[in-house]
């Protein structure tokens, strides 16, 4: 086997989705490199369609950071319309509590994000194979390495003082935590959606989320000609269990309503079940080792909140990595897993809601179908309710 030759960076990063991509931008603003190790080809996450609403802050975040074309050409959303019995409740965001989150596409913040560090001459490494990470323990006089084979072939080493695990919800950097030093917390739900891709311009300019006679429909968007939409599924659907008839009627009566609402139809690009479920282990720090992003939780979909979770993870990181390392401040980093989980948890819990507030529960009893409309219906009448959704939908502020 071919000598590794050694290299060195302050953090090395596993994981070059959006969290990976925006701590190494932040850090190298501050003047601290890093090197980002992916094992997807930069083209196929540019593939990879996910949700596509950013809260005000992650707006916020995007801006500061010199990433303004979410400002061109993204679509800013004042409210959502939901619908529920038949009628349409607009929950106006702007007047309620002052924010608004705009429709764009994940893959546009992860374009942004990998033209910019492309630009700006950062170290990201796409396409690796055989990543280990060794050296994480509690003992400060340990060094981290990140071991991979480069898209060439070569294995390469890169040793650090911190590794951050941007790796994902399937990504193995968590379970470099001990059991003995992790807990980890899971819900599984007994539904999951159907999403899909149509060619067809866009209905309404805002999202829709409604309980329809078959449960949860959502109309949401990518382009101006293709819209995203999903209906509630059985987790043991397979994409051939939905004609093309079939979503089409049930997405359309998951909106009707009084107002006449019809959605536009057209060619159904893409089709995926996405399932549901509630994950987080904590601590987000162990010894040399910090997660951020899915790699540490993962929400169900409701609500869209998985990026905008990785984002305030890697807001509140960046900071506590500048102190540690520039200002040599040992605490700031210690910090990081108990406030990145305030958040978290909150987010948990209102992914939690919103889904269980719009899905049918299968097997529930007609006591709970009738305690799930009256929660729709006292969020939809009471000034007070809906403030509470728009103040977690649009984002905590951040401070
Ligand atoms: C999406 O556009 O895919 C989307 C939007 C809002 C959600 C979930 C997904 O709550």
């Amino acid at each position: 086997m071919n000598a590794v030759t050694p290299e060195t960076t302050r953090v090395g990063i596993v994981g070059g989705g959006p969290a990976g991509l925006m701590l190494s931008h932040l850090l190298a603003l501050a003047g601290i490199d890093s090197v980002v190790v992916e094992v997807r080809e930069r083209a196929v996450i540019e593939r990879t369609h996910r949700a596509g609403i950013l809260e005000r802050d992650s707006v916020r975040m995007l801006v500061d950071a010199g990433l303004d074309r979410v400002l061109r050409d993204g679509h800013e959303h004042r409210g959502i319309d939901l619908r529920f019995g038949g009628a349409s409740h607009r929950v106006d965001f702007a007047d309620l509590v002052g924010a608004s989150t705009w429709l764009y596409p994940q893959t546009d913040v992860f374009l942004d994000l990998a033209d910019a560090r492309e630009r700006d001459g950062g170290d990201v490494r796409w396409g690796v194979t055989d990543v280990e990470v060794s050296g994480v323990t509690r003992d400060p006089a340990d060094r981290p390495v990140v071991a991979f084979t480069d898209a060439e072939g070569r294995r390469r080493e890169v040793h650090c003082e911190v590794v951050v695990g941007s790796d994902g919800s399937r990504g193995t950097c968590r379970d470099l935590v001990p059991e003995a030093s992790r807990r980890r917390s899971f819900r599984e739900y007994p539904f999951a959606w159907f999403g899909i891709l149509a060619q067809a311009p866009r209905t309404l300019d805002e999202l829709v989320y409604a309980r329809g006679p078959e449960g949860f429909v959502l109309v949401s968007s990518r382009t101006d000609e293709v819209q995203r939409m999903y209906v509630q599924c059985d987790p043991a659907d397979r994409v051939e269990d939905w004609s093309d008839d079939r979503i089409w009627s049930t997405l359309q009566a998951g909106v009707a309503g009084d107002d006449g609402l019809a959605l536009a139809e057209g060619p159904i690009l893409e089709r995926t079940v996405l399932p549901f479920r509630s994950f987080v282990q904590e601590p987000m720090r162990w010894g040399a080792l910090v997660l951020a992003g899915d790699a540490a939780h993962t929400v169900p979909p409701t609500g869209a909140k998985g990026l905008n979770l990785a984002l305030a993870d890697v807001r509140v990181l960046a900071e506590a990595l500048e102190r540690t390392l520039l200002g040599d401040d040992a605490d700031a980093l210690d910090a990081y897993s108990a406030r990145a989980l305030e958040r978290v948890w909150r987010t948990q819990h209102f992914s939690y809601w919103m889904t269980t507030l719009l899905h049918r529960l299968p097997g529930a009893s007609a006591f709970d179908e009738r305690r799930q409309l009256a929660e729709l219906e006292t969020l939809a009448s009471s000034r007070a309710a809906s403030t509470h959704l728009a103040e977690c939908y649009t984002g905590w502020p951040t401070g």
